[in-house]
């Protein structure tokens, strides 16, 4: 057995592409899904070192499946090709954009659809990769030379005007973050830089219709950790040396810092960021126009955040849904398991007495969380999870304080569930969730697709193969 969780059982990575056309389907799939549905995450393509090896860190692979005329036509898993992927795949690495982001790992956490094309997404300063219809690698992505040194893997898309929003991280950085707002035309229209306390990982943010939120937490860049994964032993010490004095406080060239993070970062090994008690925990808020002068922070207790559910305005006061990590990094250094429970909390922020409070909303440990993404920004109602596990799915009814599980069945594991309303203008709720479910049986997946309001489930999609547990995925309708 693996010592390391995250390279055994359906966290080990699958050895082969496919793809495989005319899927076996067992329900009803809803005519009006007309489009795919790809899902991101990690899988070494060569054999890794099970003591240093950081699921974060693999290599990328998108799984995604065809949904037409009621038919699902086809599943493929394809590795995202950076350079070094493409190398360890015996193909020739195409030449990389650093303006785009770092080369050291190809993108393994979120796909979206923005603008006529399909982006495979990561964050830390490293690129994104434009992919074809059917998962194949064309290039780095920057977004038409309009946004350099990296993304994020969590942008929001305000359902009003088709922009996506973003928060961008990278210890070249210096103190701060990047604000960054992408037209539905696929280039940055604005960019703006928020000075923070030092070098944090901010992987997730949250949008209302007139603030943006920052999530300046204790997890940071960590020089040490950097320079043992990947800098020569005799190289270490001087690195760290270099590193120490510029993290958190020089802001460098985003081409430059690039070919920089390409030293500290290096796929399928460690992620140089821990847990750090010295580090202030503060939620920032900001008026979407604003700037970093503007921007008010409040104390939170120390904790850690990966993912909102939603937030919205309500008068002077802000409410954000998260999902709250009690602390993260600290102490195991292959993934995200502290062996705390996270939970769905409330940060309730309110501007006129400047002040915020916390309220735990459900006491059972989940992870990504998501909702309706018509109301991302406004008031929601329902929100979607899944439970300790990856036994079930969770549905939240935040108005009425009540949740429901739907178990996946014996031996299932699940993963993110996302939410596509059903067609026409539908309220909140009225539509399905879809994702994929490991069965430890047989050793294979499909894809679920269950009614959002009841869990039952409305279709299966069945994987000849296994899809590794992974992170993050979106249905991009055709
Ligand atoms: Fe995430």
């Amino acid at each position: 057995m693996n010592s390391n969780q995250y390279l055994r059982d359906n966290y080990a990575p699958v050895p082969e592409e496919h793809t495989v056309t005319d899927l076996e389907v067992t329900g009803h799939i809803p005519e009006h899904l007309d489009g795919r549905y790809l899902r991101n995450g990690p899988n070494p393509i060569s054999e890794v070192d099970p003591a240093g090896y950081h699921w974060f860190m693999g290599d990328g692979m998108v799984h995604g499946v065809r949904l037409r005329d009621g038919r699902a036509q086809w599943y493929r898993n394809r590795w995202v090709r950076s350079p070094a992927a493409a190398a360890a795949l015996g193909e020739r690495p195409t030449r990389h954009n650093y303006r785009a982001g770092g080369a050291a790992i190809g993108a393994n956490t979120n796909v979206i659809g923005h603008a006529g094309r399909t982006i495979a997404l990561i964050e830390g300063g490293a690129a994104n990769y434009t992919l074809t219809e059917e998962l194949d690698t064309l290039g780095p992505c920057d977004f038409g030379g309009t946004l350099t040194g990296g993304y994020t893997a969590h942008p929001k898309r305000d359902p009003a005007t088709g922009e996506l929003h973003a928060v961008s991280y990278h210890y070249g950085r210096g103190n701060t973050v990047q604000y960054s707002v992408i037209g539905a035309d696929g280039r940055a229209r604005r960019t703006v830089d928020i000075r923070v306390t030092g070098s944090p990982m901010m992987h997730d943010f949250a949008l209302t219709e007139n603030h943006v939120v920052f999530y300046d937490l204790p997890v940071t860049f960590d020089a040490r950790d950097a320079a043992e994964i990947a800098v020569p032993r005799w190289m270490r010490w001087p690195t760290r040396l270099v590193m120490s004095a510029l993290i958190g406080r020089i802001r460098v060239p985003d081409p430059i810092s690039a070919r920089i993070g390409d030293m500290s970062l290096k796929a399928n090994a460690g992620l140089p960021y821990t847990w750090d008690l010295s580090y202030p925990a503060r939620v920032g808020v900001m008026p979407r126009d604003g700037d970093s002068n503007d921007v008010r922070w409040f104390e939170v207790d120390p904790c850690y955040v990966f993912h909102t559910l939603n937030a919205y305005d309500e008068g002077d006061t802000i409410v954000c849904d998260v999902v709250r990590h009690h602390t993260m990094f600290a102490k195991d250094p292959h993934g995200p398991d502290d062996g705390t429970p996270s939970r769905l909390h409330r940060w309730t922020i309110d501007l006129t007495h400047n002040k915020i409070s916390e309220t735990q909303l459900d006491d059972c440990e989940q992870e990504f969380p998501r909702a309706d993404e018509r109301l991302l920004g406004r008031r929601h109602r329902y929100g979607y999870s899944l439970h300790a596990d990856t036994a079930a799915i969770r549905r939240h009814d935040l108005v009425n304080a009540t949740h429901t599980s739907r178990s996946l069945g014996t031996g299932a594991q699940g993963s993110e569930f996302v939410f596509v309303p059903n067609s026409g203008n539908t309220s909140e709720d009225d539509g399905i969730l879809m994702g994929y479910v490991y069965d430890a049986a047989t050793e294979r997946s499909n894809l679920t697709i269950l009614d959002a309001a009841s869990l039952e489930t409305v279709a299966t999609v069945h994987i000849p193969v296994r899809v590794p547990h992974g992170f993050h995925g979106n249905w991009i309708s055709a």
